[in-house]
């Protein structure tokens, strides 16, 4: 990892996605989040301070140093306690059905492999646990769409592999997960990379 994607970018994202505008949007995602929580993409720790107050324990995975030092005060001020279990959602650490639910905010558009995220996903899950996300991806606008693709590329190259043009809920239903409940919604900000999906979908 190069320094822009290891030193600039956590902090870039910190400022973007952890201030207050976006606050609501991560409340409504984490509605009904309980018990053992498995966080992919756990970064700078923007959720911690909106956990739901039945949240007992997070197991934080991400492969960015900068931003755990970024959550160090988060994870410091929260009564949840966040334990660091590992850097890599395509293979996760964790005992199959082990946790109650598994939350993802803005990670699974830069997870490599995305299938392989979700399987592991499904995997740690106990029965009757659910994933709880709030992504940006593919537009319903075909015109919005055919940009995303466009642009795609760079957008990987300047992001730390961000893709702009994932279907977010097509990924999850395709790893064997129920989607529940999926809204989709625009944020402000570039068309490109602002529709968004937000719901909860079940292991079983
Ligand atoms: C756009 S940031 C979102 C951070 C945070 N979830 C939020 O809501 O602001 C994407 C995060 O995914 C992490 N990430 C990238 N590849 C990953 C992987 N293979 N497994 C787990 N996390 C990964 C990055 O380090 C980064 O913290």
């Amino acid at each position: 990892m190069g320094f822009y994607d290891d030193q600039v970018l956590p902090r870039v994202i910190d400022k973007l996605l952890g201030n207050r505008r976006m606050a609501p949007l991560r409340e409504r995602a984490m509605e009904g989040l309980h018990g053992t929580v498995l966080e992919l993409g756990f970064g700078s720790g923007p959720n911690v301070p909106l956990y739901p107050a039945a949240v007992e324990r997070v197991l934080a995975v991400d492969p960015a140093v900068v931003g755990r030092k970024l959550a160090a005060p988060r994870v410091a001020a929260s009564p949840v306690a966040v334990d660091y279990v590992g850097l890599d959602g395509q293979t996760l650490p964790v005992e199959d059905a082990s946790v109650d639910c598994v939350l993802s905010t803005w990670t699974l558009c830069t997870i490599l492999d995305v299938g392989a995220a979700l399987a592991e996903a499904r995997r740690v899950l106990r029965p009757g646990g659910a994933l709880y996300f709030l992504e940006h991806g593919l537009s319903d606008d075909p015109r919005v769409a055919a940009r995303q693709h466009r642009w795609n590329g760079l957008q990987q190259k300047v992001a730390g592999g961000c893709n702009l043009d994932r279907p977010i809920d097509e990924l999850i239903a395709a790893a064997g997960f129920e989607v529940q409940r999926c809204s989709t919604f625009r944020i402000a900000g570039p068309k490109i990379s602002s529709f968004m999906y937000s719901g909860v979908a079940a292991r079983d």
